[in-house]
């Protein structure tokens, strides 16, 4: 049987199984373009609608119990309605909110960050990862008084304009010679495209070259040590080094996204891959579930944005460090010591040694990445070290495997990656390395 056919059998499974989340995909279509409001929430032929969550579980509204190892792109990082946060969360709302004036709970978990993460002097919240990249590029393009930002092919810093240059760029797009920049929408002004440098990632020399010649306008370099796209693919240490620096030399900010590899480590990949950058951009985690962002860095970066002398950088926000966020990241941050994120990193290897031994023993072309407690699937032979690797593997692979694991109860990034949470043991572990194993049988 080929790929497709497999693949086609395991989607008429999948619409067997939710034909209410059929119903209500129908309905929202009427008042949602595709009846979504979130690309990565959307899957093919439609996404099951959610009732409810239960710690590692979600319930959808055809009744289907699904062990979740997407936690929402990672952010539920104590699983579903944990009773903590809840408690804080409800005693909250009878308080209030939001105000415009400050709380203390910003207090608390602005000291929590900035004690753990070694490049944050101070923070800033926001209410999405989004706005932390952009703040990050917008004090560092005022702090050096350059204009240039510099990126990696297929990194994703979420939805803001500068950033949204060869973030998916498709195969054939792509210069054999290397990469160029690469609008993701039509109609993108030509001078975004001219304004921001696309690198290839782990290449520092080609790195080297191009922030050399740039040095002049560039103001930062943004990335995530870890990339989140390529199935949480740690930087090789000696490309991080080097990037540090080349951009230390050449008064080019460095800017870490965090939004995802921060729960490797109470001071995030930063800290475990011993290489402190000028900024960092939180999101997910920090929320407790709720919706969040960050950026802090340098205190002389970070003292544009201070009112108390005159502010260079205005920066609002009608719900930024709104108490709900804080008070549900509080407790998330509590639960975080080193112990648990140590345990939970054992988890993640563990996972990761007993999926490569499955595709190992059907003799199925497949790298598994991740560090910590984060995990990714690519169906190729090659090594990954960029995005080339990730976007040349056999997606209909990925998509087979995604809808087999949910047809099983089971579910994944579409792009088959994952993230485990305070909550999974080792039982969870295997549940989803047996469930593979039957899956990748049935559709290999
Ligand atoms: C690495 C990274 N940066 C930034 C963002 C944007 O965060 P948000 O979706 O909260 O705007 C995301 C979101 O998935 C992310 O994964």
């Amino acid at each position: 049987m080929t790929n497709q056919e497999n693949l086609q059998r395991e989607v008429d499974q999948y619409v067997s199984r939710t034909p209410r989340s059929r119903d209500l995909q129908a309905n929202a279509e009427k008042y949602l373009p595709g009846g979504s409001s979130r690309g990565t929430a959307f899957f093919g032929p439609y996404p099951h609608f959610i009732e409810r969550g239960e710690g590692h579980y979600m319930i959808d509204a055809d009744g289907n119990k699904i062990l979740d190892f997407m936690i929402n792109a990672t952010s539920l990082i104590l699983g579903h309605a944990h009773p903590d946060i809840v408690a804080a969360l409800q005693e909250q709302a009878a308080k209030g909110t939001a105000f415009t004036g400050p709380t203390e709970a910003q207090v608390r978990l602005a000291k929590i960050l900035t004690e753990r993460i070694p490049s944050m002097d101070t923070v800033r919240f926001t209410n999405s990862g989004t706005e932390g990249t952009l703040m990050s590029i917008r004090a560092a393009r005022a702090f050096t008084g350059k204009h240039k930002i510099a990126k990696f092919e297929g990194g994703y810093h979420g939805s803001h304009e500068y950033v949204a240059v060869s973030v998916h760029p498709p195969l054939e797009k792509l210069d054999p010679a290397g990469p160029t920049p690469i609008p993701e929408h039509p109609g993108m002004p030509p001078s975004v495209l001219e304004d921001v440098i696309v690198l290839p990632y782990n290449d520092l020399e080609w790195c080297e070259r191009v922030l050399r010649e740039n040095k002049d306008d560039l103001a930062c370099l943004i990335m995530e040590p870890v990339v989140s796209s390529f199935g949480y693919l740690p930087a090789q240490k000696e490309f991080l080094q080097g990037l540090r620096d080349i951009t230390t030399e050449l008064d080019i900010i460095l800017i870490f996204d965090e939004v995802q590899s921060l729960r490797i480590a109470s001071g995030g990949a930063q800290e475990t891959l011993g290489v402190t950058p000028d900024m960092t951009s939180l999101g997910k985690i920090i929320g407790g579930g709720m919706a969040v962002g960050a950026f802090g860095g340098r205190q002389d970066l970070m003292d544009l944005l201070n009112p108390t002398d005159g502010a260079t950088i205005a920066h609002a926000g009608t719900f930024n460090a709104n108490p709900m966020t804080m008070v549900a990241g509080e407790v998330a941050m509590n639960h975080l010591t080193p112990e648990v994120l140590d345990r939970m990193n054992a988890l993640g290897e563990e996972l990761r040694a007993k999926l490569r031994a499955v595709f190992d023993e059907f003799e199925v072309a497949a790298q598994v990445t991740g560090i910590g407690s984060l995990f990714g699937i690519h169906f190729t032979e090659e090594e990954i070290v960029d995005y080339r690797n990730v976007i040349r593997a056999d997606s209909q692979m990925r998509q087979a495997l995604f809808t087999g694991l949910l047809n099983e109860g089971i579910l994944l990034q579409t792009g088959t990656a994952g993230a485990l949470n305070t909550l999974t043991t080792e039982s969870e572990i295997d549940a989803l390395v047996d469930t593979t194993r039957r899956v990748v049988q049935r559709v290999r």
